[in-house]
């Protein structure tokens, strides 16, 4: 066995720079702030992980486009990237493109790693409430679903939530916003989900919206009304069927009326959606434009791997316990080049306390794009730190840390239907970027609840900035 070399004393930067806290479109150099100045040259980055070149899968998941060049650089105009690569050759196609330097402010990396922004693609970030207790009861023995059949679990979070304002809902997802950009968010997905009813699930959605339109983080809102059948339906005689009826013929019509969520999500699991319910509510909202995608498979298998491949969903996400044809199904959408990302949620898993986790390796090994998120929620994953979920899957899935970060990055972006324009550092894509207080983005997972950042930029502006 070949022993990893030591790293230095230089390598071993270690967490704690001072606090966090957003500084609004400021630009930095030799101590001069320079909002005015359109563009943004960040140098002295010991590497630079670009992520170019599109999703990641199969044998790919760990290529992350990782540059050593000393001093290297990305230069962001007007929000947008230029250029990428060793100073010299940024600055030098910076002016090939006719940008004078003089227009961009320059900000020192001090030795630190630079990723794009990560995304995370998978939260329940509005809720009201919190739900501690259920720890307790878990820890006795209880069962995640026996609590909500119980009138616990998401039915208590769902009566904290219909009785909070839009004001008490803003409020509470601009503190969780800030805390995950203090851990290098700059993208996220937010579902509703805790209404159940038309006017909550509405107000929720509005909300998330606003909330990313208010910035900086950018809040992609998903549609969540299957998360549950609704505390006042329960105890009747086809409950879960006669809700599904009212999502389809009163809520996802009042959703699609608001316009706001772009993504609609189903809790598909033995004892709450069917795969068969599951799927009339994914296509019915695909007919409104929502680009579907489910809970799938998290604690029994319960067909959805199966269904998110037959029905092209964007992204399945749990997948803790997909049958063996549910993994062929998603492989095979992979190599008909229509990958579903495998949107895994080991920080759940670890808080659940299962022994049993989802299959990455399987999953790498069969092509299938994976991508990480924190799962954010007040019953199984109450973690904002997107980081911390890495370290989960370096640890309980067996994902290496340059796979995860392709998981955190360019394939989160995918599973948003955002790949496009975020999740890689090239020249055309949007300027999200992370310096890092640590030389490699390989140690970002091997410091576990550390805070490592020390500057946010979102899209060419530096929204956070606590430099050492
Ligand atoms: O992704 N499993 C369903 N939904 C969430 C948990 C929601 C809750 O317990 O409040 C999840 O784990
Ligand atoms: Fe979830």
């Amino acid at each position: 066995m070949r022993l990893p070399s030591r790293g230095s004393r230089d390598d071993a930067v270690g967490p704690g720079r001072g606090r966090p806290g957003v500084v609004s479109f400021r630009v930095i150099e030799g101590g001069r702030d320079r909002p005015d100045l359109p563009g943004l040259l960040v140098v002295g980055a010991r590497e630079i992980v670009t992520m170019a070149g599109g999703p990641r899968m199969g044998s790919s998941q760990g290529d992350v486009g990782r540059r050593e060049e000393p001093d290297a650089a990305v230069a962001i105009w007007a929000g947008r990237i230029v250029g990428v690569g060793g100073r010299a050759d940024v600055e030098r196609i910076v002016e090939a493109a006719g940008y004078s330097l003089d227009l961009f402010a320059t900000l020192d990396a001090g030795g630190g790693a630079v990723t794009p922004g990560l995304v995370d693609p998978h939260t329940h970030l509005l809720f009201a409430g919190s739900r501690e207790g259920e720890l307790e009861l878990r820890q006795q023995g209880a069962g995640y679903l026996e609590i909500l059949a119980a009138g616990g679990g998401i039915l208590s979070t769902v009566a904290a939530t219909r009785e909070a304002s839009a004001e008490e809902l803003t409020a509470h997802g601009r503190r969780w916003l800030d805390e995950m950009l203090s851990h290098g968010v700059t993208t996220i997905e937010a579902k509703s989900g805790y209404g159940l009813d038309l006017p909550t699930e509405l107000r929720l959605l509005e909300v998330a919206h606003a909330l990313g339109a208010e910035g900086p983080v950018e809040v992609v809102p998903t549609w969540l009304g299957a998360h549950a059948v609704p505390p006042e339906l329960r105890g009747r005689p086809n409950a879960t069927e006669t809700y599904v009826r009212s999502l389809l013929e009163e809520q996802l019509p009042g959703v699609a009326a608001q316009g706001r969520a772009v993504a609609a999500d189903v809790f598909c699991e033995e004892g709450v959606f069917t795969a068969d319910q599951s799927r009339r509510v994914l296509e019915a909202a695909a007919a409104f434009g929502m680009r579907p995608r489910l809970h799938a498979d998290e604690l029994a298998p319960s067909g959805g791997a199966e269904l998110a491949a037959e029905i092209g969903a964007t992204s399945a996400d749990h997948l803790a316990t997909p049958s063996e044809a549910g993994i062929d199904a998603l492989a095979a959408a992979a190599a008909d080049g229509h990958p579903v990302v495998a949107t895994l949620l080991p920080a759940t898993t670890w808080f659940l306390m299962k022994d049993h986790h989802a299959p990455a390796r399987t999953f790498i090994d069969r092509g299938v794009p994976v991508a990480i998120g924190t799962d954010f929620n007040p019953g199984t994953s109450p973690t904002p730190s997107l980081p911390l979920a890495m370290t989960a899957a370096c640890l309980n899935l067996r994902m290496t840390p340059d796979e995860v970060l392709a998981g955190v990055t360019i394939n989160a972006a995918q599973a948003l239907g955002l790949a496009d324009e975020i999740g890689s550092l090239e020249a055309g894509k949007g300027g999200d970027l992370v310096i890092w207080n640590v030389p490699t983005s390989r140690q970002i997972p091997y410091w576990p609840a550390a805070d490592l950042v020390r500057t946010v930029i979102k899209r060419g502006a530096i929204v956070l900035d606590r430099p050492s």
